[in-house]
């Protein structure tokens, strides 16, 4: 197997040093909890091999809302990140095919890549709305179709897929003899709705992913789950772990039982939280001028874009956004897609490192947007006496009263003021020398 570095990976917040950063909304989960939040004694903790499968009181807890599936149906793993790992290695191979939604966590589409398998990848599109295309999944699906891979709750765009097309994915999951694999990992961060099952209780067509990481804000203790009721399945997934790691370690899993089963204390006030942050957003958004978002509906990301027609330099604005202003986001290629989409997310900062962070953005947005179009286009109209054309406002010209400064619409409704550092001889159309601007 060929594995590659992800630059989400390489660029994460931790590879970066978390010291470099004030303002991090490029984080995925919630803010980091500590050790002395809980009140967990491990001082009588045995240090042995635990069971293969996961501690059974960490299997119950993460069954106990269910009725349909047992602690048999639970498989532990070193998060979710390993679960998915173990699920695309122990299914596919160079002569297997999978079709994955994009955009999807980054090891989704990794791991089959790394496995040489064949891959039909269907992305999500803003302009429809992120949802998933059942009849694009359909012509995809072929005779070696081994697996379907969705993210639900979505990450980067924080879209919850409905009942609907997740019950038209497990049918042809059903009838073409694949499996269904759902990335869970938000399932908890289900701030606006109730929380949904397991999609794994549905069919034993269906294996769920999901993991402490994000709802709890606990990653550093590395646990996570594969919920699948196919017993076949199941038993592969544990020779795979067992290759791998043979068990987990018990501390991590010590603490995610005492996480879950004290489910409330951490989510409550996570979903409190997050629903101030959100409420933020959703006002910033509604004032944005330079960006457009599909409103999130679950887990703490959301995925805006530039407007159409806003060009920026996307390179230099994420590199000055963190050198100069110490924020964060997730450019867009951390997701295969281009720069002009970015991930914000709203569950890791606190309320007034939300604010200030999406100011910063805003603020920057301005600047380098202004210098960008001053730059592109290269000039401001210059025509002495002339009818300025339709999407250009005329603004008198204080260095030369006979010639009238024709500016973009967007500057001078913002009361630039343009200051030309060679005029042109012979009144022509066309200034290229611009030295400064600002606003007056
Ligand atoms: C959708 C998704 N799946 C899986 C993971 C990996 O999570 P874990 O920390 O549980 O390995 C992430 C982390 O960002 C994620 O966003």
């Amino acid at each position: 197997m060929q594995y590659k570095r992800m630059p989400l990976e390489i660029e994460a917040p931790e590879e970066k040093g978390y010291n470099t950063i004030k303002y991090n909304l490029a984080e995925s989960s919630m803010r980091d909890i500590q050790l002395k939040d809980l009140d967990v004694d491990l001082k009588d903790l045995v240090l042995f091999y635990g069971e293969h499968r996961g501690i059974v009181k960490l299997r119950e807890a993460i069954t106990a809302d269910s009725d349909i599936l047992s602690v048999d149906d639970v498989m532990v793993t070193g998060g979710a990140a390993m679960a998915l790992f173990i699920v695309a290695s122990s299914m596919l191979g160079p002569n297997d095919h999978l079709v994955v939604i994009r955009s999807n966590y980054g090891t989704n589409l990794e791991t089959p890549r790394a496995l040489s398998c064949e891959m039909s990848i269907l992305d999500l599109k803003f302009e429809d709305n992120f949802e998933i295309d059942i009849e694009a999944v359909k012509k995809e699906i072929k005779s070696n179709t081994k697996l379907i891979s969705i993210t639900n709750p979505h990450n980067p765009t924080g879209k919850l897929f409905d009942e609907r097309t997740l019950r038209e994915l497990i049918l042809l999951a059903e009838e073409h003899d694949c499996f269904l694999l759902v990335d869970e990992t938000y399932r908890e961060l289900n701030f606006q709705t109730e929380l949904k099952p397991y999609l794994a209780e549905h069919s034993d067509r269906v294996i769920s992913v999901s993991s402490v990481s994000k709802s709890y804000g606990a990653p550093g203790i590395r646990i996570g789950w594969i919920v699948s009721r196919n017993k076949k399945l199941m038993g592969d997934f544990l020779a795979a772990k067992e290759q791998i790691c043979l068990c987990n370690s018990v501390i991590d899993e010590e603490i995610a039982f005492y996480l879950l089963n004290n489910r409330a204390q951490f989510i409550a006030p996570n979903h409190a939280h997050i629903h101030v942050n959100f409420h933020y957003l959703k006002q910033w958004f509604a004032r944005q001028r330079f960006l457009e978002w599909v409103e999130p509906q679950a887990g703490v990301v959301c995925f805006p874009r530039l407007k159409p027609g806003i060009q920026l330099n996307a390179e230099s604005f994420y590199e000055t956004l963190y050198q100069q202003y110490a924020t964060i986001v997730g450019p867009g290629h951390w997701f295969e897609l281009d720069k002009v989409y970015m991930r914000i997310g709203f569950g890791y900062p606190h309320a007034a490192r939300i604010k200030a962070g999406v100011g910063k953005s805003g603020g920057l947005f301005e600047s380098e947007y202004k210098v960008n179009r001053m730059s592109m286009t290269g000039f401001v109209g210059c025509q002495k006496f002339s009818t300025p054309p339709a999407q250009y406002l005329k603004t008198s010209c204080r260095l030369n009263p006979e010639y009238y400064i024709f500016v973009p619409t967007y500057y001078a409704a913002e009361k630039l003021l343009v200051t030309i550092g060679a005029w042109p001889s012979a009144g022509g159309n066309n200034i290229t020398c611009i030295i400064s601007h600002s606003r007056i």
